[in-house]
């Protein structure tokens, strides 16, 4: 059994699973947690939006909302972590239960809804711009009455905090969100949201996460528009309504976002099919089911420049970032390569047409 988070990662899977989240971030505050061996190898390297990347693995949003663990998740092996979403006010989010384990689907279903500690809590935390990539990302309350000032003022608050922004409009927990991907809509937020965010400086990357369940005729638009609008990336992709896949009924029923290996393909797929729409000039972020290297490899060769993971870490432990990290490895030297480059979307066509 892979150690971790200080305790074992088979003791903490015996946990209710937001009491096993809430213990795995108290070990990283306290220091309990397996450092990376070494610096990272230089082939991982790449500059992307700007920013120097040591390696392609991120810890994906909804981990460490509220800007507790970003150093000890970079610490850990990770090559850039992402924190919230955060809410400009504080919110509790919904009832608990609200995280659900699948151990035989290696599956999450959650239906938090953005509880989080506020945008000045996590900005308390962060400070100025920590060492090492950190993004923010934001979104809207639930009571909002007007979402995308939410939005804009996430941008405001996080200037000189964020190495990047994720405008998250994909949660499917809180109501009516996801509305916001609708093109006119998202049209109308991101140009406030840009407009905000070159008003000031420094004026950090501006990334879009979308839901995979998007229909596939919809999606040429709504890339359409995310390229008229300038934003810098694209994350592919958020947690599913879909339960196509599943095993364990009893969990297949429970209300919320599914995450982990059942949204593997269908995340990959609408990767590439982003990758195919903005012919390999945005950079992508491929996230959605990866808990082993050969899944972070066809993640990459979908169309992702940088990838992020969640529940593969909930089931594998800290030990599935070195293990990554030594098969894209191999499959640079397999390519007779010495970066990534080569291997970033060479697969694409055949993901898209899955
Ligand atoms: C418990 C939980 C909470 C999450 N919270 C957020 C969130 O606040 N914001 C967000 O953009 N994504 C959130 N996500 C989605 C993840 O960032 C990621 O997009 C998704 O889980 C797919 O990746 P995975 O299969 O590696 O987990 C959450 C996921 C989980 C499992």
């Amino acid at each position: 059994m892979s150690g971790l988070f200080g305790l074992g990662q088979a003791v903490l899977l015996a946990f209710d699973p937001e009491r096993a989240h809430q213990l795995a971030v108290k070990t990283l505050e306290l220091g309990l947690y397996p450092r990376a061996s070494g610096p990272d190898d230089s082939r991982l390297r790449q500059t992307v939006f700007g920013l120097d990347f040591p390696n392609p693995i991120g810890m994906a949003a909804g981990f460490d909302k509220n800007a507790r663990v970003p150093r000890e998740l970079l610490s850990m092996g990770f090559g850039f972590a992402e924190i919230g979403t955060v809410t400009p006010r504080p919110q509790a989010g919904n009832p608990s239960p609200r995280i659900f384990r699948s151990a035989g689907d290696r599956a999450i279903v959650n239906r938090l809804g953005f509880n989080n500690e506020g945008h000045d809590a996590a900005l308390a935390r962060l400070g100025r711009r920590p060492a090492g990539i950190v993004g923010v990302n934001i979104g809207a309350g639930k009571d909002s009455a007007d979402r995308v000032a939410d939005y804009v003022q996430g941008i405001e608050r996080f200037r000189s905090s964020a190495s990047y922004f994720t405008v998250n409009v994909s949660s499917p927990n809180t109501p009516g969100l996801r509305d916001l991907q609708a093109p006119e809509a998202l049209g109308a937020l991101l140009a406030r949201v840009q407009t905000a965010r070159l008003a000031g400086s420094p004026s950090p990357p501006l990334l879009v996460k979308l839901a995979p369940d998007l229909a596939d005729e919809d999606l040429p638009k709504i890339i359409g528009v995310i390229l008229a609008r300038g934003a810098d990336g694209i994350v592919v992709s958020n947690t599913t309504l879909s339960r196509d896949g599943l095993r364990d009924a009893t969990f297949a029923r429970e209300s919320g976002g599914l995450s982990g290996r059942p949204l593997f393909n269908r995340a990959t797929r609408m990767l590439a099919r982003v990758f195919q729409l903005t012919e390999g000039k945005l950079p992508l972020i491929g996230v959605g089911g990866i808990d082993c290297p050969e899944a972070a490899l066809a993640k990459m060769e979908a169309g992702a420049t940088l990838i992020q993971l969640y529940t593969g870490l909930v089931f594998e432990g800290p030990r599935l970032i070195g293990r990554i990290k030594s098969g894209l490895l191999r499959a640079i030297e397999a390519a007779g390569a010495d970066s990534l480059k080569p291997l970033i979307g060479c697969r694409a066509d055949e993901w898209a047409n899955r």
